[in-house]
């Protein structure tokens, strides 16, 4: 039998039913309530509601959990690499050796952008952050490659898509060579996804950049664990502008714009120059801790705490791991990685984390990382958003298929003024 909730409004109960999802959760369908008792629900920042149902990601914050497609995201990260985890997220399956084959042909088939592109990158300040660029530059994809009437629907997707996965990486390189007045790196037709944005960043005329295997892993690692993280601000950003059936490029903007914010995708690199800042003040954790702890200061311990993790964040473990990985490469010892090993420690015993589940996310130790390989700090963000495309991707994909799908439009409780009459400016005292 269906299970219901009951809502008594003013004396009169009302049943609502509750839905499953496939590993057991449970939600109360709401979306009748206005219609049949005249009254909403509140929930700041979204935190008690289910914006959409979703067969891509699965999060579990209190174990820990999180899959892609059903898969574990511990056994993508060990053996699968990220275009192939790109292919199983947009289309709900892991390809076959001929689809992934073709897949890769396509990525570098698209890989260029329109030459005339480059005047844009060329005017942007040279201050300019990065996140800034990228999002304005996906906008302007738009106007490079307009919709061609003659396509299908299907075709359309498929072409933006393919375009977006291969030409942000492009054009997140071009950005680091114009910013460091480098001449620009071409995609090669037969590297790889990872080693030809490696080969972007890093070759340059007079230095051949010699492609380390265990980079090219680290980076797969990198972006396989940002690759889609179910509804999250910058996801939620994609989808809501979606659903005003905007183009898939300005849509992936606007979840560019969502992830640059500290709180977001621009974490990584405030962890970075927390760890930085400690390394300069000499080491000592303690006063970084106790502000975090202080009520009357807006700092927080970058890289800790999430909204569904409630325990360690499973993404964090395999980050830390690899982290270790290349960094046991470097002939260079990067003191930031003992710095946060060392905060980590302090904090997990610390009751005021332990009271309130902060633990490590992704974001601690992926800026270590990201240093490690070489990319440099203005860009840490830029890199969270080159792998997220797939899961904004998908999820744009799955919304605009989705039989309940509606223009997101949420209602309010207004706390103004009541009515009142407009004054003349001479009568306003
Ligand atoms: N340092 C110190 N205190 C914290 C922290 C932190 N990093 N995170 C949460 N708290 C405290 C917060 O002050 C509050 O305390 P109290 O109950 O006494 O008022 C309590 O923990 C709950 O915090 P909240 O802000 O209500 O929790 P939230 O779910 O809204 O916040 C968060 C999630 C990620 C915004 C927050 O933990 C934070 O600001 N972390 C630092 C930024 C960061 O690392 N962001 C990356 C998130 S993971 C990557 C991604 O998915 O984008």
């Amino acid at each position: 039998m269906e299970q219901t909730a009951k809502i008594v409004v003013d004396g009169k109960t009302f049943e609502l039913p509750i839905i499953t999802g496939s590993d057991g959760e449970k939600a109360i369908d709401i979306s009748r309530l206005r219609q049949e008792t005249g009254i909403v629900t509140l929930d700041p920042g979204f935190a008690n509601t289910a914006s959409c149902r979703s067969g891509i990601t699965f999060v579990d914050g209190e174990k820990g959990i999180l899959r892609y497609r059903g898969i574990p995201v511990e056994q993508l990260a060990e053996h699968s690499r990220f275009v192939e985890t790109a292919y199983l997220l947009i289309n709900g399956d892991l390809p076959t050796k001929k689809e992934l084959e073709r897949f890769s042909v396509l990525l570098n088939d698209h890989s260029l952008v329109h030459e005339d592109m480059r005047t844009f990158f060329e005017h942007f300040p040279r201050w300019a952050h990065p996140m800034g660029i990228l999002s304005s530059m996906v906008n302007a994809l738009r106007a490079f490659y307009p919709e061609i009437p003659e396509r299908t629907e299907e075709e359309e997707i498929n072409i933006t898509v393919t375009r977006l996965l291969s030409k942000v990486r492009t054009m997140a390189a071009i950005s680091y060579k114009i910013f460091k007045g480098h001449k620009v790196i071409y995609p090669i037709q037969d590297l790889p996804y990872a080693a030809n944005f490696l080969n972007m960043m890093f070759d340059s005329p007079v230095r051949r950049y010699e492609i380390d295997p265990d980079f090219v892993k680290a980076l797969n690692v990198f972006w396989i664990l940002h690759a889609d993280h179910e509804q999250n601000c910058s996801t939620a950003a994609v989808r809501l502008v979606g659903s005003a059936r905007v183009n898939l490029y300005a849509a992936i903007s606007a979840g560019i714009c969502a992830l640059w914010g500290p709180l977001h995708g621009g974490a990584n690199q405030a962890v970075v120059e927390m760890l930085g800042q400690i390394h300069k003040n000499g080491g000592d954790m303690a006063p970084f801790i106790a502000r975090a702890k202080d009520k009357d200061d807006p700092f927080r311990l970058m890289g800790f705490g999430h909204r569904i993790y409630k325990t360690y964040d499973p993404r964090a473990r395999i980050m830390k791991k690899a982290c270790h990985k290349v960094l046991g490469k470097l002939t260079q010892h990067d003191p930031l990685l003992d710095i946060a090993k060392g905060l980590e420690e302090l904090a997990l015993k610390d009751q005021y984390f332990v009271d309130r589940n902060l633990y490590p996310n992704v974001d601690f130790y992926s800026g270590v990382l990201l240093r490690a390989i070489g990319i440099p700090l203005n860009m840490f963000t830029v890199m969270f958003a080159i792998g997220r495309l797939p899961g904004w991707i998908s999820q744009w994909k799955e919304s605009i298929d989705d039989s309940d799908w509606k223009l997101h439009r949420p209602r309010q409780i207004y706390i103004g003024a009541n009515e009142r009459d407009y004054v003349p400016v001479e009568k306003r005292g």
